[in-house]
C-alpha cells in the first residue's frame, strides 16, 4: 500500500476529472508500465481500479482519471464528491493486465469514451520507442471527451484520430475498415465502454484477427441476471474441504469467511486477480476478463463472479 497526496483534481470534461497523486513523503513513486491500473481505497471500505494515463516515465505523479458515471456502484461519484485536493488517500502499486506487446511491429489503439486513461499512457510509451502506432478516440461529443488538448498537443499528434459521435458522418470510426487487414505483428488494444468494445472486438473478430493479437480491458461488467443461479459446492483440492455455495453467494465470499484469502480486485470479473485453477467440473464463466478460448479449456474461472455448471467444482487451492 502507498499513502498519496492529491495535489490537484481538474474538470477535464463532463462528469470526468483527472486527480494527479504524489507519494505523500515526497518522493518517487513506484515505476509503472503503460496500461497499469492502481486500486484507490476511497473509504469505508470502498476500493476501486483506475489506469494511469501519464507517462510511464513520470515517478513524480501518477495521474488517473475518472468518470461520474451515473450506472456506477458509487466509487466514482464519491471520487467526485468527496475526495479534495491536499487530502491523503492510500493506493496499491500499480498492477498490468493490459500490457503492450513489445514484439509488435505496429499498434492500434482504441478508446472509448474514459477508456482514453489506459491508451494514453500507452501512446506515451509508444511514442517514446518511436513505435509505429495509430490512436483512434472515439466519444459522444467534444464537451464530454476528456484529454484532447493533451492529444493535440502531444509528441504523437499525427498519431492521433479523433472520432466524434456527435460530428460529421465523414470523421465517425469506421472499425471494419481500421481492421479489415489483421497483418501479422500488428496488434490491436481496446478499452471503454461494453458498447463500445463489443463494436471493435466483433469488428476484429469478423476480420479474423487472432486472439493473441487482441487486448483489451474492460471498465464494467454487464449487469448479469441472477434469477436461474443454482447452488453448487466446491472442494480444495489441498485439503478435501467442501463449501455449499448458496444461489445468491459468490465463491470468495464463502471461502474469505471460512479463512480462505482469493486476491480479489474489481469483483466483478474484469481485472483477472482472482483467477483459481479448476482441477475438476465445468464453470460457468461470467467474466470478461478471459477470452472465449481461455473459457472453452474450462481448467481456470474468476470466483469473484463465476459459477458453476456441474454439481461441484475442485479447485487448486
Ligand atoms: Fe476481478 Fe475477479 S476480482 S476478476
Amino acid at each position: 500500500m502507498l499513502q498519496v497526496r492529491v495535489t490537484q483534481k481538474i474538470l477535464e470534461a463532463e462528469g470526468i476529472c483527472s486527480f494527479e497523486l504524489c507519494a505523500a513523503d515526497g518522493g518517487e513513486l513506484p515505476r509503472f508500465e503503460a496500461g497499469s491500473h492502481i486500486d484507490v481505497h476511497i473509504g469505508s471500505g470502498v476500493t476501486r481500479q483506475y489506469s494511469l494515463c501519464n507517462h510511464p516515465e513520470e515517478l513524480h505523479r501518477y495521474l488517473i482519471g475518472v468518470l461520474d458515471d451515473p450506472a456506477s456502484r458509487g466509487g466514482s461519484r464519491a471520487m467526485h464528491e468527496q475526495v479534495v485536493q491536499g487530502q491523503l488517500l492510500t493506493i496499491s502499486e500499480p498492477r498490468n493486465l493490459f500490457a503492450l506487446d513489445h514484439n509488435g511491429a505496429r499498434h492500434l489503439l482504441f478508446a472509448g469514451g474514459i477508456g482514453i486513461t489506459p491508451i494514453l499512457a500507452m501512446a506515451y510509451e509508444l511514442s517514446q520507442r518511436g513505435a509505429d502506432f495509430e490512436l483512434h478516440y472515439c466519444f459522444r461529443s467534444s464537451e464530454r471527451a476528456a484529454f484532447i488538448q493533451q492529444l493535440r498537443r502531444s509528441p504523437f499528434a499525427a498519431s492521433v484520430y479523433l472520432h466524434d459521435d456527435s460530428g460529421a458522418p465523414e470523421q465517425k470510426l469506421d472499425a471494419a475498415s481500421l481492421l479489415a487487414n489483421p497483418a501479422p505483428g500488428v496488434h490491436l488494444y481496446v478499452c471503454g465502454p461494453g458498447g463500445f468494445m463489443g463494436h471493435i472486438l466483433d469488428a476484429a473478430d469478423h476480420a479474423g484477427w487472432a486472439q493473441a493479437q487482441v487486448h483489451r480491458e474492460f471498465f464494467a461488467a454487464h449487469p448479469v441476471e441472477h434469477g436461474a443461479d443454482t447452488p453448487f459446492e466446491v472442494e480444495l483440492a489441498s485439503t478435501g474441504q467442501v463449501f455449499h455455495i448458496p444461489a445468491d453467494r459468490h465463491v470468495f465470499e464463502v471461502l474469505e469467511e471460512a479463512g480462505i484469502k482469493i486476491e480479489t480486485s474489481c469483483e466483478q470479473g474484469v481485472c483477472g486477480s482472482c483467477i483459481t485453477r479448476v482441477l475438476q467440473g465445468v464453470p460457468d464463466h461470467r467474466d470478461l476478463y478471459m477470452t472465449p478460448a481461455e473459457h472453452a479449456c474450462n481448467d481456470q474461472f474468476t470466483p469473484c463472479c463465476s459459477r458453476a455448471k456441474s454439481p461441484r467444482l475442485v479447485l487448486d487451492l
